[in-house]
Protein backbone atom coordinates (compact mmCIF):
# COMPACT_ATOMS: atom_id res chain seq x y z
CA UNK A 1 0.00 0.00 0.00
CA UNK A 2 1.38 3.33 -0.82
CA UNK A 3 0.29 6.32 1.75
CA UNK A 4 1.51 9.05 -0.46
CA UNK A 5 0.19 8.52 -3.90
CA UNK A 6 -3.40 7.81 -1.64
CA UNK A 7 -2.99 11.67 -0.44
CA UNK A 8 -1.21 13.36 -4.01
CA UNK A 9 -3.51 16.26 -4.77
CA UNK A 10 -3.55 19.29 -7.02
CA UNK A 11 -4.49 22.31 -5.25
CA UNK A 12 -6.48 24.13 -7.84
CA UNK A 13 -8.55 20.67 -8.27
CA UNK A 14 -9.09 21.18 -4.10
CA UNK A 15 -9.82 24.91 -4.57
CA UNK A 16 -12.50 24.24 -7.74
CA UNK A 17 -14.30 21.23 -5.51
CA UNK A 18 -14.47 23.41 -2.56
CA UNK A 19 -16.18 26.17 -3.70
CA UNK A 20 -18.66 24.01 -6.00
CA UNK A 21 -19.05 22.49 -2.42
CA UNK A 22 -19.84 25.84 -0.67
CA UNK A 23 -21.50 27.35 -3.92
CA UNK A 24 -25.11 26.88 -2.43
CA UNK A 25 -24.64 29.22 0.56
CA UNK A 26 -22.35 31.30 -1.00
CA UNK A 27 -24.65 32.24 -3.82
CA UNK A 28 -26.77 34.73 -1.62
CA UNK A 29 -24.47 36.94 -1.18
CA UNK A 30 -22.87 39.72 -2.41
CA UNK A 31 -19.39 39.61 -2.09
CA UNK A 32 -17.66 37.93 -4.53
CA UNK A 33 -14.85 35.55 -4.59
CA UNK A 34 -11.78 35.40 -7.21
CA UNK A 35 -9.35 32.60 -7.41
CA UNK A 36 -6.00 32.96 -8.65
CA UNK A 37 -4.44 29.42 -8.09
CA UNK A 38 -0.98 28.74 -9.72
CA UNK A 39 -1.89 25.20 -11.76
CA UNK A 40 0.50 22.49 -11.20
CA UNK A 41 0.94 22.38 -7.23
CA UNK A 42 0.72 19.03 -6.60
CA UNK A 43 0.80 18.23 -2.69
CA UNK A 44 1.63 15.01 -1.11
CA UNK A 45 0.04 16.00 2.00
CA UNK A 46 -3.59 15.31 3.56
CA UNK A 47 -6.54 17.15 1.80
CA UNK A 48 -9.05 17.00 3.89
CA UNK A 49 -7.53 18.91 7.01
CA UNK A 50 -6.10 21.29 4.18
CA UNK A 51 -10.01 21.29 2.40
CA UNK A 52 -10.93 22.18 6.63
CA UNK A 53 -8.39 25.35 6.88
CA UNK A 54 -9.99 26.64 3.49
CA UNK A 55 -13.71 25.84 4.50
CA UNK A 56 -13.09 27.71 7.86
CA UNK A 57 -11.25 31.07 6.31
CA UNK A 58 -13.90 31.51 3.72
CA UNK A 59 -16.72 30.84 6.56
CA UNK A 60 -15.06 33.37 8.74
CA UNK A 61 -15.18 35.95 5.55
CA UNK A 62 -18.69 35.35 5.01
CA UNK A 63 -19.94 35.79 8.79
CA UNK A 64 -17.38 38.14 10.08
CA UNK A 65 -15.64 40.09 7.32
CA UNK A 66 -18.70 40.90 5.30
CA UNK A 67 -21.53 40.03 8.11
CA UNK A 68 -22.48 43.46 7.94
CA UNK A 69 -21.47 44.89 4.90
CA UNK A 70 -23.44 44.24 1.62
CA UNK A 71 -20.30 44.07 -1.14
CA UNK A 72 -17.29 43.06 -1.23
CA UNK A 73 -14.41 40.93 -2.43
CA UNK A 74 -12.31 37.49 -1.14
CA UNK A 75 -9.56 36.77 -3.30
CA UNK A 76 -7.72 33.31 -3.09
CA UNK A 77 -4.04 33.04 -4.36
CA UNK A 78 -1.66 30.61 -4.52
CA UNK A 79 1.88 29.96 -5.59
CA UNK A 80 4.49 27.83 -4.97
CA UNK A 81 7.54 29.02 -3.17
CA UNK A 82 10.64 26.38 -2.95
CA UNK A 83 9.01 23.51 -1.77
CA UNK A 84 5.81 24.92 -0.21
CA UNK A 85 2.97 26.75 -1.39
CA UNK A 86 1.98 30.34 -0.49
CA UNK A 87 -1.95 30.47 0.24
CA UNK A 88 -2.84 33.83 0.33
CA UNK A 89 -6.24 35.07 1.19
CA UNK A 90 -7.31 38.10 1.35
CA UNK A 91 -11.09 39.81 2.11
CA UNK A 92 -12.04 43.59 1.88
CA UNK A 93 -14.30 43.60 4.58
CA UNK A 94 -14.69 45.31 8.00
CA UNK A 95 -11.04 43.96 9.02
CA UNK A 96 -10.31 43.58 13.13
CA UNK A 97 -8.73 45.90 15.30
CA UNK A 98 -5.17 44.82 17.12
CA UNK A 99 -6.23 43.51 20.21
CA UNK A 100 -8.56 41.31 18.11
CA UNK A 101 -5.94 40.27 15.50
CA UNK A 102 -3.57 39.62 18.44
CA UNK A 103 -6.28 36.47 20.01
CA UNK A 104 -7.76 35.56 17.39
CA UNK A 105 -5.87 32.05 17.33
CA UNK A 106 -7.10 31.53 21.02
CA UNK A 107 -9.41 29.00 21.51
CA UNK A 108 -13.15 30.31 22.18
CA UNK A 109 -11.96 33.88 21.73
CA UNK A 110 -14.89 35.24 19.27
CA UNK A 111 -16.69 38.96 18.93
CA UNK A 112 -19.58 36.89 17.65
CA UNK A 113 -20.54 35.17 21.70
CA UNK A 114 -24.20 34.56 21.60
CA UNK A 115 -24.56 34.41 18.08
CA UNK A 116 -23.27 31.80 16.72
CA UNK A 117 -19.73 32.37 17.21
CA UNK A 118 -18.13 29.24 19.09
CA UNK A 119 -14.66 30.87 19.05
CA UNK A 120 -13.04 27.36 17.63
CA UNK A 121 -12.84 28.10 13.71
CA UNK A 122 -9.19 30.14 13.61
CA UNK A 123 -7.88 27.80 16.77
CA UNK A 124 -8.76 24.56 14.56
CA UNK A 125 -7.03 26.16 11.83
CA UNK A 126 -3.96 26.76 13.12
CA UNK A 127 -3.64 23.59 14.98
CA UNK A 128 -4.45 21.97 11.99
CA UNK A 129 -1.82 24.09 9.64
CA UNK A 130 0.84 23.55 11.91
CA UNK A 131 0.76 20.76 13.42
CA UNK A 132 -0.51 18.22 10.99
CA UNK A 133 0.18 19.93 7.36
CA UNK A 134 3.64 21.59 8.99
CA UNK A 135 2.68 24.53 7.71
CA UNK A 136 2.61 28.34 9.01
CA UNK A 137 -0.47 30.98 9.59
CA UNK A 138 -0.20 34.71 9.92
CA UNK A 139 -2.85 37.20 9.83
CA UNK A 140 -2.90 41.08 9.20
CA UNK A 141 -6.09 43.11 9.16
CA UNK A 142 -6.81 46.53 9.83
CA UNK A 143 -10.18 47.88 10.79
CA UNK A 144 -11.93 49.12 7.23
CA UNK A 145 -9.16 47.85 5.12
CA UNK A 146 -9.98 43.87 5.32
CA UNK A 147 -7.93 41.24 6.74
CA UNK A 148 -5.30 38.83 4.79
CA UNK A 149 -4.66 35.52 5.93
CA UNK A 150 -1.27 33.54 4.69
CA UNK A 151 -0.61 30.09 4.69
CA UNK A 152 3.04 28.40 4.22
CA UNK A 153 2.40 24.99 3.61
CA UNK A 154 4.99 22.02 2.61
CA UNK A 155 3.92 20.35 -0.29
CA UNK A 156 5.08 16.73 1.35
CA UNK A 157 3.69 16.61 4.47
CA UNK A 158 6.11 16.01 7.45
CA UNK A 159 4.85 12.70 8.06
CA UNK A 160 5.19 11.64 4.71
CA UNK A 161 8.86 12.78 4.44
CA UNK A 162 9.71 10.67 7.28
CA UNK A 163 8.29 7.82 5.73
CA UNK A 164 9.72 8.34 2.47
CA UNK A 165 13.62 8.61 4.03
CA UNK A 166 13.01 5.32 6.18
CA UNK A 167 11.99 4.04 2.76
CA UNK A 168 15.07 5.28 1.31
CA UNK A 169 17.73 4.48 3.73
CA UNK A 170 16.41 0.51 3.23
CA UNK A 171 14.73 0.42 6.97
CA UNK A 172 15.29 1.57 10.19
CA UNK A 173 17.60 1.24 12.77
CA UNK A 174 15.57 0.92 15.75
CA UNK A 175 15.75 -2.72 16.54
CA UNK A 176 12.12 -4.02 16.49
CA UNK A 177 12.05 -6.14 19.95
CA UNK A 178 13.64 -3.82 21.96
CA UNK A 179 13.19 -5.16 25.60
CA UNK A 180 10.35 -2.49 27.16
CA UNK A 181 11.53 -0.30 30.13
CA UNK A 182 10.53 -1.13 33.78
N1 LIG B 1 -12.11 37.54 7.84
C1 LIG B 1 -12.35 38.10 9.04
N2 LIG B 1 -12.66 39.43 9.14
C2 LIG B 1 -12.89 40.00 10.33
N3 LIG B 1 -12.83 39.33 11.52
C3 LIG B 1 -12.54 38.02 11.49
C4 LIG B 1 -12.30 37.33 10.26
N4 LIG B 1 -12.01 36.05 10.55
C5 LIG B 1 -12.09 35.93 11.88
N5 LIG B 1 -12.41 37.11 12.46
C6 LIG B 1 -12.51 37.37 13.92
O1 LIG B 1 -11.87 36.30 14.60
C7 LIG B 1 -12.72 35.76 15.59
C8 LIG B 1 -12.41 34.30 15.80
O2 LIG B 1 -12.76 33.52 14.65
P1 LIG B 1 -13.14 31.99 14.84
O3 LIG B 1 -12.08 31.34 15.65
O4 LIG B 1 -13.42 31.40 13.50
O5 LIG B 1 -14.45 32.03 15.73
P2 LIG B 1 -15.98 32.35 15.34
O6 LIG B 1 -16.08 32.40 13.85
O7 LIG B 1 -16.75 31.24 15.95
O8 LIG B 1 -16.28 33.68 15.98
C9 LIG B 1 -14.12 36.08 15.09
O9 LIG B 1 -15.08 36.10 16.14
C10 LIG B 1 -13.93 37.44 14.44
O10 LIG B 1 -13.96 38.47 15.40
MG1 LIG C 1 -15.30 31.01 12.54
Amino acid sequence: MCLNSAALFELAGLVDDLLLTLKHTLKECRWSLETDVEPGLVFDSFPGPLDQVLTNLIQNAQSHAFGSHSQGRLRIEARRVRESAEIVLRDDGVGMPADVVQRVFEPFFTTRLGQGGSGLGLSIVRTLVTKKLGGTIRVDSEPGVGTTFTLLIPLVAPQFEASMSADAGGGSDIPLNQPESP
